[in-house]
């Protein structure tokens, strides 16, 4: 890889059919986790600039008596570093094994608020061998941001990755 990423205005079907093949193009060949990780919230923040993109990943707890979202590469303010399994969006998404979309976050219960610039959440779980490995986050500063467009389509990104 070495080009720029095209960024392109249009609808956001428009937008995720030209960006996903080249965050595939990106991914190929490269094994590292972290660094594919990192350039897909990279990626993301390039053509939607949204408030705060990035990955948790299920790690020991400090003590190592049980499991945790654990904060990975991102883009955005600083945020939150440790998670627990049914906390918040992200903890509820990895406790449900599902996508959750919130359009206001301060009428989802027990929302966590690592920036009060973030209106609206969507959390989509990365799933390997039917265990939640991690959850890719994202937050915007408007409110009914995401939609099952962006779910579609980002669920989309979470196959390329290969966790093992
Ligand atoms: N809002 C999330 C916490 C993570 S930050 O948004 C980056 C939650 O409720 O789980």
């Amino acid at each position: 890889m070495a080009e720029d990423l095209q960024i392109i205005q249009g609808t956001k079907e428009k937008v995720y059919k030209s960006l996903l093949p080249q965050i595939q193009a990106i991914l190929a060949g490269e094994p590292d986790l972290i660094a594919n990780l990192a350039n897909i919230t990279a990626a993301l923040k390039e053509q939607f600039n949204w408030l705060w993109i990035g990955f948790y990943l299920v790690k020991k707890t400090i003590n190592g008596s049980d499991e945790e979202l654990v904060l990975g590469p991102f883009q955005g303010p600083i945020a939150c570093t440790r998670i627990k399994k049914g906390r918040g969006v992200c903890g509820t998404s990895w406790q449900q094994a599902q996508t959750l979309i919130v359009p206001d976050v301060e009428k989802f219960p027990g929302h966590i608020g690592c920036s009060s610039l973030s209106k609206s959440e969507i959390v989509l779980p990365i799933i390997c061998n039917g265990n939640v490995v991690g959850v890719l986050d994202i937050d915007s500063d408007a409110l009914h941001t995401f939609d099952e467009v962006d779910k579609l389509y980002l669920e989309k990104v979470i196959d390329m990755i290969n966790v093992e």
